[in-house]
């Protein structure tokens, strides 16, 4: 029965196509009975910025931060993401400053401080890029209901990739989840969202 059930579950996730099926369940108004009425993303973290230096959400407080999960290999959803997010702080100018919008990775085993440096210069310069040890990593992935899961490529089982949900999450100046947006969100539709929680 064990194995039955469990060869279900994977057809079931297979069909559904895992990333959305995981993305629905870790979706506010999903996340079960809420004893305080809040919906329970964000939280606590302890993380590596692209000095090596240790940030925790300690460091961020008194400003929203706009979080976004990705990892610097990511083909396509986190590029334009980061590019949209850079337009969006772009047209909020000055503004922007009252933000801190952060790019933690899904893949620290590669991203490493130096590589994060390196790939977010290519985005807005107040955008900051965390990284950690893979537990560390792992508990602000499960703070923020973050759906990421490594693929191996097809082809050479020595790379992979990973799958990984693409929320721009709104978070206010106590650490408080308010709002999310998907990557694929219009830079005038995200400035303005921002613009009005500020
Ligand atoms: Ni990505």
């Amino acid at each position: 029965m064990t194995l039955s059930n469990r060869t279900i579950a994977l057809a079931l996730g297979l069909l559904a196509g895992v990333g959305t099926a995981y993305i629905a369940l870790n979706l506010p108004g999903n996340s079960g009975p809420q004893a305080t009425g809040r919906v329970a993303i964000g939280g606590p973290f302890s993380l590596l910025d692209t000095t090596g230096q240790r940030r925790t959400e300690k460091d961020y407080a008194g400003k929203p931060m706009l979080v976004f999960f990705g990892f610097t290999n990511c083909p396509d959803v986190c590029p334009s993401g980061l590019q949209t997010l850079t337009v969006a702080l772009d047209k909020l100018g000055d503004k922007a400053n009252g933000l801190t919008p952060l790019f933690i990775t899904v893949d620290p085993e590669r991203d490493t401080p130096q590589s994060m440096a390196a790939y977010i210069k290519s985005f807005h310069p107040r955008i900051q890029g965390l990284t950690g040890t893979p537990q560390d990593v792992q508990a602000a992935i499960k703070a923020y209901r973050v759906y990421a899961v490594k693929v191996p490529d097809e082809k050479d089982p020595t790379r992979y990739s990973v799958d990984h949900s693409s929320f721009f999450y709104l978070m206010n100046a106590n650490g408080e989840y308010t709002k999310h947006f998907p990557h694929s969100t219009d830079a005038d539709v995200l400035a303005k969202a921002l613009a009005a929680a500020l």
